[in-house]
Formats: structure tokens, C-alpha cells, sequence
């Protein structure tokens, strides 16, 4: 019996090259004895892998692949936002990291309304006013207490990524492509990601500013990042426009270290990320709502499946809405909105005859008509050490504005914040009160990086990107596992759907069912089909010990090992 064995396939059970020689993406591993990372691109999975390879755990890993996805797929990788990190040791223990962004001291309530009132989304999407303080890096820093090598060498694969260059995919040069006038309207000088002919794949990306504050952070720490230099060209970018981020707000800027959200479920230990991401919440609501149907009893992607699930989910938003924030600003809820008592009563009015309408389950309030990124990584070490993060930019790009000198794009996250009570944000989420803008508040996320314990040892780390879709997303993950028994290839890509209470629509991937589809029609469901939703990143740990590692079909997401 060898030692271990390996199957890389892609979706389908084939390996997959890509058109140039040095990327090369593998969909799915299943391996044994060796720690495995998944992340939404390759170059960012081989960093994590390498660095395990060097004898770093977990933590070292996730971190080091967050460093070079800020620079191989900068449309959501990021130093310049945030994220959340939920790990779980070998020995039991059990932590998160918030380092989500925060509102600047001059930010206030009505920052983004006119002298009428009305809220201007292109403020809070794009441009330097969009702009949170970023905690990525306090987050990597943070991160360091449970690694096992030292920060110069954790970032050195993304230094040599951004000094060498490396080519890039078919996607990314779309996606670069299709920004351009944005990049050209929101920046003053020239950057790299702007060039004279269209981007193709294979083009070669070098970054020399971004490699020079890696090398500051190398040098001086988190120091490198809040104080000095990169300080000084984020600030000086913000007076480029009507940005408002100050050295002060970059000094103050702290990461929250957050007791997990903790909940069994079938068996499992579910273990994700608290408020100020929604994402724990709703996930614990939403498993819990559809548990009072049995939802195992169905087929994956069948009528009454959705029924159940959209309805939790159209429940499970109609809260976030009203009750959701920062914890550190607002009264935390969770308890309560997460409790047996509190669902069965809110689950009272489910009905498969037909479609609950949104105004039943939430206070909607009416709105004039108004006038989309982030990024998960999975990894499990061979020690049985889990680390699960999501991080962004929010909209592709986030503000679409780089740090002149510095070479990195800052977010545009505070369009996480509630704008107006009932205004909504870019993926459509609306809020009130608890999510409104204070300064140093953090805006209510989405993010739902989830480790599931069975036995108390990690069986599954998962998450995707996807705004409001990411719990839903992630909620569908788990049920396709542990309540419809598929397995983790199938659970990723198979054709997924998404309802968050308003718009009252569900959204549902291009080949979904047909037959499902017109089935919910006939219950009152207003179906919208979408190109796709979320790109996620499993890992499933079998009773054999071996581990199955997916990354999505949906993007250039790879699986590296050890
Ligand atoms: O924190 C949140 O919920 C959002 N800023 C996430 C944005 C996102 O997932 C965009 N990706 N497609």
C-alpha cells in the first residue's frame, strides 16, 4: 500500500492546462498525509503550498497565499481591504480574525446623501470616498501568533510573483479589460494595470511598486503598511480626490480577534465567522430553519428542496436587514435569532403550496428606483490544522483606485454600510439603523468562511466569494454534503440558486433545472437566471482520512498540495 496516493481531475475527471506554460490549474486533489490549499488562483495556491512545504502550518500558508493573491488576482486578492479568518487547531482550539475594514473618524451617517436626501451609490462604490481602512495586513500580523515562520518569510512568494512578473489568464485579462476606463477615470497617473494594448492571457504582469511595500512590510511589520511611506502615498492618493482616511485612522486601525459562532448540525460541529459578518448568523438560521423539514429527505436542487431553502434564506435576510452590525456599535442579537424558539416561530408561516411574499417576513421600506469582488482560501495542513478565509476588495477592484507609488487597489467596502435605511448596496442588500455609517464602525459583511468538526477534527473548510450570495452559497455547500450526500466535486459546481428576502426574485445559475424552475413559477417564485454564483473552495476530510480538495469550476481556482 503506498504511503499516499494522489488524483488530481478537473471537473469531469480531467486535468486541465491552461493555454501557457507556467499556470497550470488542477481542479481537485484527493490525497492523503499532505496539507492541501485551495484559492481562487494558481500562482496563490502554489505560494500556500510552498510554504508548506517549508514546514509552515495552516496559518503560515493561508497568509501567504493571501499575499500573492493580492498580487495575482488583484481584482479581489487585497492588502488594501479586508477580511476574516476562521481556524481551527489540531488540538481543538477554535479562533477568528476580524480584520474587516473600519469607517474613517470623518466619516458620518448621511456621508453619501445629497442636501435632498438621496443617496449617491456611485460615492460609496467608487473612488477614494468609498474607501475603508484597510485591515488585511493588521489581519496577516494578527495571523502570526499561530505560525511557525517568521512574516519575511511568508511574504517572500508574493515579493518574487510582483518584482518577476507572471502571466496572466484568460480571465484576468478580460476582467482587466473590461475595467479600463474605470482604472483611467478613478486614478490620476498611470498604473500597470492600464496598458496600451488590450490584455490577453499569457501577458506578463510585473508589479515593481507593490513589490516595494511588500518589501517595507517585510522590513518594518505591519509598520510598513499603517505608518511611513505606504502611509503617506495612501494618504496622499485620498487628496488626489474626496477621500477622507487620515495617518491617524491608519495608525488606529485594529483587528478584532472574535469568539466563532459555534452550532451543531447533523452530526457536525459547525464552526464560522460572527458579527460584523452576517455570514454565521444566517448560516446557522438558514441550516436550522430548513432542519425543521428534514431537509434530507429531498433531492439536491428539486422543487420542495428550494422551497425550503429560499424561504429560510428570504427569512434569514429580512433579519439581517433589521438587526445586523457591528457587534462593537449595536445591540448583538445572536443569540436570540439564532435559538430554536426564535425560528420555529419564524418558520410558522412556510407553506409548499406557495412563495411567502418578502413584505410577510420584514419591515420593507420603499425605495425611488436607483440606479460587483472577494476571494476564498481554504487549507488544511497534515498536522489537522484548518484555516479558513474570505477577503476583498467588495466590487471588483474594489474602489478602482490604486495607491499611486504603492501599486495596490483600494476597496471600496464602505458600500457595506446601510447608505440609507432601504437604499441598497451593490449586491442589493438593504439595512437600517444597525449598519448605518459611524466612524471606526465596521460595515455588516456577508462573509461566511465555515469550518465543519465531526468528531471534533476538521471534516470541512469552505467558503466563497459572492456578496449576499455567500451565505446561500455556502449554506447549499454544506446541505449537498451532509444532508443530500454528494460528494465535494459535485457539491461545488452543481448549479446553485439564491434568494436574500429583496429583491423577492430568486436567482438561479443558467442550467439550473428546467423543470424545477418552472415548477417554482407555478408557486409564485419569480425565477432570474445568472451567469453564476460564488466560486467556492472545499475541502472534505473522508472517515479513511483522505482529503478531498475542490476548487470551483466556475474561475481559474486551483488546488495546490504539499
Ligand atoms: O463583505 C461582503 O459581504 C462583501 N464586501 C463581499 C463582496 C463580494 O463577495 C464580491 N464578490 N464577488
Amino acid at each position: 500500500m503506498e504511503k499516499f496516493f494522489i488524483t488530481a481531475a478537473i471537473l469531469m475527471g480531467q486535468f486541465y492546462w491552461a493555454q501557457f506554460t507556467d499556470i497550470n490549474i488542477v481542479k481537485e486533489v484527493k490525497v492523503k498525509n499532505k496539507g492541501v490549499v485551495v484559492s481562487a488562483h494558481p500562482l496563490a495556491s502554489e505560494a500556500g503550498a510552498k510554504i508548506l512545504r517549508m514546514g509552515g502550518n495552516a496559518y503560515d500558508a493561508v497568509t501567504a497565499t493571501q499575499y500573492a493573491l493580492a498580487v495575482v488576482y488583484p481584482q479581489a486578492g487585497n492588502i488594501g481591504g479586508g477580511g476574516f479568518l476562521v481556524g481551527v487547531k489540531n488540538n481543538g482550539e477554535k479562533f477568528t480574525l476580524d480584520y474587516r475594514e473600519t469607517a474613517p473618524k470623518k466619516a458620518s451617517r448621511d456621508m453619501y446623501l445629497d442636501k435632498k436626501g438621496k443617496a449617491n451609490t456611485d460615492l460609496s462604490q467608487n473612488g477614494r470616498l468609498a474607501v475603508g481602512i484597510p485591515g488585511s495586513i493588521a489581519g496577516f500580523f494578527a495571523t502570526l501568533k499561530y505560525c511557525k515562520l517568521p512574516m519575511d518569510k511568508i511574504i517572500q512568494p508574493a515579493i518574487d510573483l510582483a518584482e518577476q512578473g507572471f502571466a496572466i489568464t484568460e480571465q484576468e485579462a478580460d476582467m482587466l479589460n473590461n475595467n479600463r476606463e474605470y482604472f483611467r477615470k478613478h486614478n490620476t497617473s498611470s498604473i500597470v494595470f492600464v496598458k496600451d494594448q488590450p490584455w490577453k492571457a499569457g501577458d506578463i504582469l510585473v508589479q515593481k511598486e507593490l513589490a516595494e511595500t511588500l518589501k517595507l512590510i517585510q522590513k518594518y511589520g505591519a509598520k510598513g503598511f499603517y505608518e511611513g511611506k505606504t502611509a503617506e502615498l495612501l494618504v496622499a492618493e485620498m487628496k488626489r480626490g474626496n477621500g477622507i482616511i487620515t495617518m491617524e485612522d491608519l495608525k488606529n486601525y485594529k483587528v478584532a480577534e472574535r469568539k466563532a459562532l459555534e452550532f451543531d448540525y447533523k452530526g457536525n460541529h459547525v464552526v464560522s465567522m460572527p458579527l460584523p459578518s452576517s455570514g454565521g448568523v444566517l448560516l446557522a438560521q438558514m441550516l436550522r430553519m430548513a432542519s425543521f423539514e428534514n431537509l434530507e429527505k429531498y433531492q439536491q436542487n428539486s422543487t420542495k428542496a428550494v422551497q425550503i431553502m429560499a424561504e429560510a434564506e428570504r427569512r434569514a435576510f429580512a433579519d439581517r436587514a433589521e438587526y445586523m452590525g457591528d457587534p462593537d456599535f449595536i445591540q448583538d442579537k445572536t443569540s436570540y435569532l439564532i435559538s430554536d424558539e426564535y425560528l420555529k416561530n419564524r418558520w410558522k408561516s412556510f407553506s409548499f403550496n406557495k412563495a411567502t411574499p418578502s413584505a410577510e417576513v420584514g419591515k420593507i421600506i420603499p425605495q425611488p428606483k436607483e440606479s460587483t469582488q472577494t476571494t476564498h482560501i481554504s487549507v488544511l495542513d497534515k498536522e489537522g490544522n484548518a484555516a479558513s478565509v474570505t477577503t476583498t476588495l467588495n466590487g471588483y477592484y474594489g474602489s478602482k483606485v490604486v495607491v499611486s507609488g504603492a501599486g495596490f487597489f483600494l476597496n471600496n467596502e464602505m458600500d457595506d454600510f446601510s447608505i440609507k435605511p432601504g437604499v441598497p448596496n451593490m449586491f442589493g442588500a438593504v439595512g437600517g439603523e444597525a449598519n448605518s455609517i459611524q466612524p471606526n464602525k465596521r460595515m455588516l459583511s456577508s462573509m461566511t468562511p465555515t469550518i465543519l468538526l465531526k468528531n471534533g477534527k476538521p471534516y470541512m473548510v469552505v467558503g466563497t466569494p459572492g456578496g449576499t450570495t455567500i451565505p446561500t452559497s455556502v449554506y447549499q455547500s454544506i446541505v449537498n454534503v451532509v444532508d443530500f450526500k454528494l460528494n465535494a466535486n459535485i457539491s461545488v459546481n452543481a448549479p446553485k440558486f439564491h434568494h436574500q428576502w429583496l429583491p423577492e426574485t430568486i436567482k438561479v445559475e443558467n442550467n439550473f433545472p428546467e423543470n424545477t424552475i418552472s415548477e417554482l413559477e407555478s408557486k409564485n417564485y419569480v425565477i432570474e437566471k445568472v451567469k453564476q454564483i460564488g466560486k467556492t473552495e472545499m475541502i472534505v476530510m473522508d472517515d479513511n482520512g483522505n482529503v478531498h480538495a475542490v476548487a470551483d469550476g466556475r474561475g481559474d481556482d486551483s488546488v495546490a498540495m504539499e
